[in-house]
């Protein structure tokens, strides 16, 4: 099993690459599947989900092949419309395979997702909106069967804005004929990130980037090159990283233009920095200050950097309030923290920390991908060793987080125990 072994309290100074967005190519190469051709996908990470992804794709007849950054996806030997079980409980993603497949075939079959155990992930909504658009699904026990002989555009309305849901009702819609409105649409950059690509392949969207989507569907598609954006929340990570060590970094390829909410947190958190449209220059100089923190859906704050930020409020100098509103059980991680020597307490959905530094380290485990980030940055703002196990987590959502902070000066490193 690998660990990841830091010595902490340095400061960091140096250049990282940003990732291409985990959140965004997963629903990407789902998309490609509604077209019968191939797609042309750049700035991949080379991460576990979509390894796992491509490994789908490859079961249902597409062949892919990943070079460095570029994924080609050739889709035209299509032939199966069931996710295999295995690789369906291994992540969330795979529920978003529904809604192409139906495009595609008329029918899809699935199991109940896997992914990160972050509290109560149902799939309701995602359903609501195939059932809306013409689609008869039958549960049973863990699979989960769509039909539609005829998908047909029409006005859906969900009733809170989830990213996943959105994402599904998108790819059927740009299947189905006429014009679909999305009431109550999320708004997440990879929602934006969806359409643009949906765009490309020849479907037309209006309102992107809001939260009412008028998809016209039934179009003819057509083969497309598609770049997806940095990682806001890995940019968002490293931004952490920094706050608890100090020192200066460049985030080569962090959208800034979609980590606003991020970014008005941690600059009230102390952290300096100077944005351009394809960069961030971040500098912290002292402990940062204690946060008043909620999460919420696009623009708020987003919730897969609280675990990180409730390592970066274990060493700010006073109380923190953290309260999550998106995922319940997000707080898993303070367990683990606590462990390091963080001072936590959770009640009813706000963790409430106060900040001491540094931390004392020792031996943690991840529960699930961010909170393994948030373990990693804890890790460097602790003075003695700091052995993190699940490893697996991590590399889920980050190319190589060792790598890019030992680039930076971390002593961190990835060992085989
Ligand atoms: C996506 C992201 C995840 C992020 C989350 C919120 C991907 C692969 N994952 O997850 O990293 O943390 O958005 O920004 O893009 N809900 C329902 N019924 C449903 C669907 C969701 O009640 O059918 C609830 C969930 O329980 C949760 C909330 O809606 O409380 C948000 O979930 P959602 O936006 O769907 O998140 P995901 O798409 O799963």
């Amino acid at each position: 099993m690998s660990v990841i072994r830091i010595q902490g309290v340095r400061s960091l100074e140096g250049e990282i690459g940003i990732q291409g967005s985990k959140n965004a190519v997963l629903p990407v190469m789902a998309a490609s599947l509604l077209h019968n051709g191939t797609i042309v996908i750049k700035n991949v990470p080379q991460i576990q989900d979509v390894f796992c992804m491509m490994e789908i794709l490859e079961a249902l007849g597409c062949e892919c092949q990943l070079k460095q950054h570029e994924l080609l996806i050739d889709t035209r030997r299509l032939r199966e419309s069931q996710v295999p079980v295995r690789l369906g409980k291994q992540m969330r993603s795979s529920i978003m395979l529904l809604g192409p497949l139906l495009g595609r075939f008329h029918k899809a079959k699935t199991c109940y997702p896997g992914g990160c155990v972050i509290g109560r992930r149902p799939i309701d909504l995602h359903l609501l909106a195939l059932r809306q658009l013409g689609a008869d699904i039958d549960c049973e026990g863990e699979q989960i069967t769509v039909r539609a002989d005829k998908l047909q555009g029409t006005d859906l309305r969900l009733s809170f804005p989830s990213v996943g849901a959105t994402e599904n009702a998108l790819m059927a819609a740009a299947a189905a004929k006429g014009v679909t409105r999305i009431y109550g649409a999320a708004r997440e950059p990879e929602i934006e990130v969806l359409c643009r690509f949906l765009e490309a392949m020849g479907v037309r969207i209006d309102g992107i980037g809001g939260s009412l989507l008028t998809v016209h569907g039934g179009e003819r598609l057509q083969d497309v090159e598609f770049r997806v954006p940095g990682d806001r929340i890995v940019a968002g990570t490293y931004l952490g990283a920094l706050m608890v060590a100090g020192g200066e970094l460049c985030l080569l390829g962090a959208p800034t233009d979609h980590m606003a909410g991020t970014l008005t947190a941690l600059r009230q958190a102390g952290c300096l920095c100077k944005l351009y449209p394809d960069r961030i220059y971040a500098r912290m100089k002292e402990r940062p200050q204690p946060m008043d923190l909620s999460t919420g859906p696009y623009p708020e704050f987003p919730t897969d950097l609280q675990s990180v930020m409730l390592a970066v409020a274990s060493v700010a100098q006073g109380r923190s309030r953290i309260r999550e509103t998106v995922f319940e059980e997000r707080f898993a991680t303070a367990g683990e923290l606590k462990k390091m020597g963080a001072d936590i307490s959770v009640e009813e959905g706000t963790a409430y920390v106060t900040g001491g530094y540094p931390l004392a380290g020792g031996e943690v485990c991840a529960a699930d991908l961010r909170g393994g980030a948030a373990l990693v940055t804890a890790g460097l703002a602790s003075e003695g060793e700091s052995r993190i196990h699940g490893y697996f987590h991590i590399s889920r959502g980050y190319e190589d987080i060792c790598r890019d902070l030992s680039a930076v000066g971390a002593a961190i490193s990835l060992k085989e125990d």
